[in-house]
C-alpha cells in the first residue's frame, strides 16, 4: 500500500523526462528540426529498441502481441488486481514533432523511473504499452494496434492492409522483428494517457493541464475518381474527362461541408494522387482521402450524406466515376467520469491550473475508453500546433502533466480492487 504522503510529495524529473524525449526526436530527425519516423519502418525498429533497453533498465517484464504492440509491466504488491496502464505511441506523421504520441510514452517511463528511484510498489502492477501504428498515415486504418487491443478492430484485417508500396502490416512486422507472440488484449484496470493538446485552447486560456472529457467522432474516407486521360492540346474543353477538376470540385466541397455545419466540425482532403501526373495530358484518374472529425455522431452522419451527394453532382453522369469507401468509423467518445475526476483532483492537489477539454485528435485511449476505463491529460503546445515539424511544448507543461499522471496513476493503483 503506498501511504498517502508518498501519493502527496512524490514527484517526477523534468530533465530527464525532456532529455528521453530528445532522443527519440534524434531518431528520424528531419532538417527541419521534426521527425519523420512512420510506423514499422526501420526507424520505428530503432525507437522502439531504445524503448525496450530503457524498460528493461528498470526491470520491467516485456510482452509483445501479434500486432506489435510492446507492453512492459511494473509487476505490484497484489498480483489479483488488474493493471493500471499508460502509453501511447512512437510513429509520426511524415512531417511530424517531437511530441505528439511520444510524450505519453515517455511521461509513462518517467512516472515508473520515478517509483523505482523512490522504491514505491503498487498494489496493482503499473504497465506501459507502446501502441503500434497510432497515426493511420503509412497503414490505413488509425490506432491499429490499439483498435486489435480493445477487440474494435479484427487482427487478421489489420495484418492484411497494405501501405501504398503494397507491403503488408504482417510483413513490415516481421521486417523490423515485433511480430509478437502473444495474442492483443488482457483486461486494464484503468488506462491514462498523457498527451499534447494539438490544438491552441489551453495555451490561448494560459492553462498547463486539459482535464479531457472525450473525444471527437471521425469518419475516413478513401475516394477514387475516375475520368480519361486525354491530350491536354486537342481534347476540346467541353468533352473532358478532368478526374483532377471533378477532385478539386470535390475538395472545395468537403472544406465547405465543416463551415456550413458548425458545432465544431471539420472536414479534410489531406492526400490526393494524381494518374498520370504529367502537365499535358488531362488527369483520368485521383485518389484522395477525406476525413471528417464531430462531436456528435448524428453530425458525421449528416457530413457523409453531403459528401455523398457531391460526389454524384461531380460525377456529371457518364462522364465520371466517383468510388468512395469508408476506411475508420470511430464514434464520439466520452472517457470515464470517475477516471476524469482522478485527473481533475491530481491536477488540483498539485496546484496546477486546468479546465476540461474535449480532444478533436485520435487517441489510443479512444479504443481504450471503449473496452474500459480510461481517461487522458493534455498539456499546451506551442501555438497549437501539430502534425508540423515546427510542433513545441515547454518543458514545466511536460513536467506538470507527468506529475498528474503519476499522482493518478497512484491514485488509481490503490483505489482498484
Ligand atoms: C491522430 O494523429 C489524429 O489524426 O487524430
Ligand atoms: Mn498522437
Ligand atoms: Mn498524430
Amino acid at each position: 500500500m503506498v501511504s498517502r504522503a508518498a501519493i502527496t510529495n512524490v514527484r517526477v524529473q523534468a530533465d530527464r523526462l525532456w532529455s528521453s524525449m530528445m532522443r527519440l526526436a534524434e531518431i528520424g530527425a528531419t532538417a527541419r528540426g521534426g521527425v519523420c519516423r512512420l510506423a514499422l519502418t526501420d526507424l520505428d525498429r530503432v525507437a522502439r529498441d531504445q524503448f525496450l533497453s530503457w524498460v528493461r533498465e528498470l526491470g520491467c517484464e516485456i510482452s509483445i502481441d501479434t500486432i506489435g504492440n510492446i507492453v512492459a509491466r511494473r509487476p505490484g504488491a497484489d498480483p489479483a488486481r488488474l493493471p493500471v496502464m499508460t502509453g501511447s505511441h512512437l510513429d509520426t506523421q511524415p512531417t511530424g514533432g517531437k511530441f505528439d504520441g511520444v510524450y505519453g510514452v515517455m511521461a509513462g517511463l518517467e512516472v515508473m523511473r520515478t517509483l523505482n528511484d523512490k522504491g514505491i510498489r503498487t498494489a496493482a502492477p503499473l504497465e506501459l504499452v507502446v501502441w503500434t501504428n497510432e497515426e493511420g498515415t503509412r497503414f490505413s486504418p488509425i490506432m491499429m494496434g490499439s483498435g486489435v487491443f480493445t477487440g474494435q478492430l479484427s487482427l487478421d484485417d489489420m495484418l492484411k492492409k497494405q501501405d501504398r508500396d503494397g507491403v503488408s502490416v504482417q510483413s513490415a512486422l516481421a521486417a523490423i522483428g515485433y511480430d509478437g507472440k502473444r495474442n492483443p488484449g488482457h483486461p486494464v484496470g484503468a488506462y491514462f494517457e498523457a498527451h499534447i493538446e494539438q490544438g491552441p485552447i489551453l495555451e490561448n486560456e494560459g492553462i498547463s493541464i486539459g482535464v479531457v472529457t472525450g473525444a471527437m467522432g471521425q469518419r475516413w474516407y478513401d475516394i477514387e475518381v475516375i475520368g480519361l486521360e486525354s491530350h491536354a492540346g486537342t481534347t476540346p474543353m467541353d468533352s473532358r474527362r478532368d478526374a483532377l477538376l471533378a477532385a478539386s470540385r470535390l475538395t472545395v466541397r468537403v472544406n465547405e461541408i465543416a463551415l456550413e455545419k458548425g458545432g465544431n466540425t471539420r472536414s479534410t482532403v489531406g492526400y490526393m494522387d494524381v494518374h498520370p501526373n504529367s502537365r499535358n495530358s488531362i488527369p483520368g484518374r485521383v485518389h484522395l482521402t477525406v476525413e471528417f472529425r464531430g462531436p456528435e455522431e448524428n453530425m458525421l452522419a449528416a457530413m457523409e450524406q453531403e459528401l455523398n451527394q457531391a460526389c454524384d453532382r461531380y460525377s456529371e453522369p457518364g462522364k465520371l466515376d466517383f468510388s468512395i469507401r469508408r476506411v475508420a468509423d470511430i464514434k464520439p467518445q466520452p472517457f470515464f467520469p470517475p477516471l476524469v475526476d482522478v485527473v481533475r483532483n491530481a491536477a488540483q492537489e498539485l496546484s496546477y491550473t486546468h479546465m476540461e477539454i474535449l480532444s478533436g485528435a485520435g487517441h489510443d485511449a479512444v479504443y481504450m475508453a471503449k473496452a474500459g476505463p480510461a481517461a487522458m491529460i493534455f498539456v499546451p503546445c506551442k501555438d497549437g500546433l501539430s502534425h508540423n515539424e515546427l510542433e513545441d511544448a515547454k518543458k514545466e507543461d511536460l513536467e506538470a502533466g507527468t506529475n498528474v499522471l503519476l499522482r493518478s496513476m497512484l491514485c488509481a493503483a490503490e483505489m482498484l480492487e
